[in-house]
C-alpha cells in the first residue's frame, strides 16, 4: 500500500540536548492531533539517537539513521552499521542524500551494497534520488534519476520494494529557498513510478511510497502534496522547529 510519510531529515544539527528537547517539542505538538493515516520520522545525528528514540517511545513516530555502513561489524573505524543503529532505536535509514553523494563520494554501486545492509536487518531505506541544476537545465533530469534507481536499487526482488520509499530532491532546491513546482515534482514522481513499473510492474510501483524533499516547508507543502504522485515530504530545515514540522505534517493529512 502507498503510504503518506513526512520524514524529518535533521541533518547535522542539534546536540544531545537539543535533539531530545526537539523531539519533545513533536511529541507535545503532535499529542491529540490525528495523524490521519501519516506516518512521522525523524532522523536524528547518530550519537542522538537512541535518546530521541527514548523520547518517542510510546509514540507514533518512528526514527532513522541518516546513514550506515554496508557491513554488520568490524575494523571500519568511525562507522555505524544497520544492526547497530537499529540497536539503538532507528527503524529506518534514509540512504544516497545528495549531500553524501557530494561531500562522501559515495556512488550508486557503493548505495547498491548499504540498501542490501538496510533490508538484510529487516528495515526500511528511504532513498534519495535527484539531479544538479547544470543536469536539469541541459535536459538530463528524467536520465539522471533513472539511473540512480537503477544503479542502486534494480537488482532487489520485487518483494523489497515493500520496504523502499523513495525521495525525489533536486539538490537545486536542496537548502536554497527554491522548491521545485508542484508540476515540476509531479512530472518527476509520475515518471519515477513509470520507472519502477517498467521493472517490477504496476502494482510495486502503484505500492511505491514517492517523496519530494528540498525546501519543502510550511507554507509551501500543501500544494506540493496535493500532487497524486507526490506521497509526502523529506524535511530539513523545516523539521527543526516542531510548529513547522507540525504544520508539514498536518498539510500531509
Ligand atoms: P531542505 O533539505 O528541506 O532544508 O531543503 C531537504 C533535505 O535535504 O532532505
Amino acid at each position: 500500500m502507498r503510504r503518506k510519510i513526512v520524514a524529518g531529515n535533521w541533518k547535522m544539527n542539534k546536540n544531545l540536548q537539543e535533539s531530545v528537547a526537539l523531539a519533545g517539542e513533536i511529541k507535545s505538538a503532535l499529542a491529540g492531533c490525528p495523524l490521519c493515516g501519516v506516518e512521522v520520522v525523524v532522523a536524528p545525528v547518530f550519537t542522538n539517537l537512541y535518546a530521541v528514540a527514548q523520547e518517542l517511545k510510546g509514540t507514533p513516530v518512528a526514527v532513522a539513521a541518516q546513514n550506515i555502513y554496508p557491513k554488520p561489524s568490524g575494523a571500519y573505524t568511525g562507522e555505524v552499521s544497520a544492526p547497530i543503529a537499529k540497536s539503538a532505536g532507528a527503524s529506518k535509514v534514509i540512504l544516497g542524500h545528495s549531500e553524501r553523494r557530494q561531500y562522501f563520494g559515495e556512488t550508486d554501486e557503493f548505495l547498491a551494497e548499504k540498501v542490501d545492509a538496510v533490508l538484510a536487518e529487516n528495515m526500511e531505506v528511504i532513498f534519495c534520488i535527484g539531479e544538479v541544476l547544470a543536469q536539469r537545465e541541459s535536459g538530463e533530469h528524467f536520465q539522471v534519476v533513472e539511473q540512480q534507481i537503477k544503479n542502486a536499487l534494480f537488482h532487489l526482488p520485487a518483494s523489497a520494494w515493500s520496504r523502499i520509499v523513495l525521495a525525489y530532491e533536486p539538490v537545486w532546491a536542496i537548502g536554497t529557498g527554491l522548491t521545485a513546482t508542484p508540476e515540476q515534482a509531479e512530472e518527476m514522481h509520475a515518471h519515477i513510478r513509470k520507472v519502477v513499473e517498467d521493472k517490477y510492474g504496476k502494482q510495486v510501483a502503484e505500492d511505491l511510497t514517492i517523496l519530494y524533499g528540498g525546501s519543502c516547508n510550511a507554507k509551501n507543502a500543501a500544494t506540493l502534496f496535493a500532487q497524486p504522485d507526490v506521497d509526502g515530504g523529506l524535511i530539513g530545515g523545516a523539521s527543526l522547529k516542531a510548529e513547522d514540522f507540525k504544520t508539514i505534517i498536518a498539510a500531509r493529512a
